[in-house]
């Protein structure tokens, strides 16, 4: 420790003007370097263990055949394990050009149909789902190193679906629908909204908040399920359900029957 103090003490006194130069960019760099370090992490360098070798999810260990059944036991161990919105998904949609936007979405129904999530159909997300119906979820529970990708399309679900969904919830939630009729738009500033929550809560203070009619739910109907079960080597384990259709018959060397109309296969990690 004292070398490497005297070393310090002869570089910081040194006139050679390129160990100044050096000494002048260190000064320069170094608060930024302190600040930057204090507040971002040094990411590259972030990594969480995961599973272990005899801890791999191998297809013994599905519950089901149908990934549907598999979904919700893994649903139901992250609710176990948190209560931290671990039905919180990624929404990716896409738009008429191809271009892609993802956003996070809550996941309030699914069963052997699919996927319900709820929103405004006026959103960026709605006018999209209407331009192209194709859409991709994902699911991270990272405290389990466990991710599922679901793709599929997107349907609105019937008025009266939406409307039973709506009637359960909070009346600040059911106003706030309405505050946000044009949701994704721009506005003014946050009194914007603010001011139209203050009149909506006053409208509907005695009454009954309907549901807009630009607002409800969606079905995602798979078409692809895959489970991912992250391994400390990087030797992940992906297991991909899928419908076989006429458009992905080919690449089907590793495929095998699972129940109610679904394959499975390995995928590499
Ligand atoms: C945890 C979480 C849950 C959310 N749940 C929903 C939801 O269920 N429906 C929804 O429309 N937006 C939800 N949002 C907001 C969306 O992420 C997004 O900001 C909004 O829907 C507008 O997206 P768009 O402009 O791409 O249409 C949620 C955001 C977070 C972070």
């Amino acid at each position: 420790m004292r070398g490497l103090y005297c070393t310090w003490k002869v570089f910081a006194a040194s006139k050679n003007p390129i160990q100044a130069a050096a000494r002048r960019l260190l000064r320069s760099i170094n608060m930024d370097t302190v600040a930057i370090a204090k507040e971002h992490p040094d990411i590259s360098q972030i990594r969480n263990p995961y599973n272990q070798p005899n801890e791999a999810f191998t297809e013994e260990k599905l519950v089901s055949k149908d990934p549907i059944k598999q979904f919700e036991r893994w649903l139901k161990e992250a609710a176990d394990h948190s209560l931290d919105d671990v039905n919180a998904m990624t929404l990716a949609t896409v738009d008429a050009s191809g271009r892609p936007s993802a956003r996070i979405v809550l996941l309030k129904g699914y069963g052997k149909d699919g996927f319900i999530f709820f929103t405004n159909h006026n959103s960026r997300k709605g006018k999209e789902l209407s331009e192209n119906p194709h859409v991709a979820l994902v699911f991270f529970w990272g405290f389990q190193h466990r991710s599922i990708r679901i793709e599929g399309k997107a349907e609105k679900i019937s008025e009266e679906e939406s409307e039973n969904y709506f009637k359960t919830r909070p009346k600040p939630s059911q106003i706030a629908a309405h505050v946000s009729a044009s949701q994704s738009s721009p506005i003014p500033n946050r009194d914007y909204i603010t001011n139209r929550d203050r009149e909506l809560r006053e409208k509907y203070q005695d009454k009954e908040v309907p549901k807009p009619e630009y607002w409800g739910g969606y079905l995602v109907k798979p078409e692809a399920i895959e489970f991912w079960q992250g391994q400390t080597t990087r030797m992940h384990d992906r297991i991909r359900f899928r419908k076989i259709t006429d458009d992905n018959k080919s690449n089907d060397t590793y495929l095998t029957e699972g129940e109610n109309g679904w394959f499975y296969e390995r995928l590499q990690p």
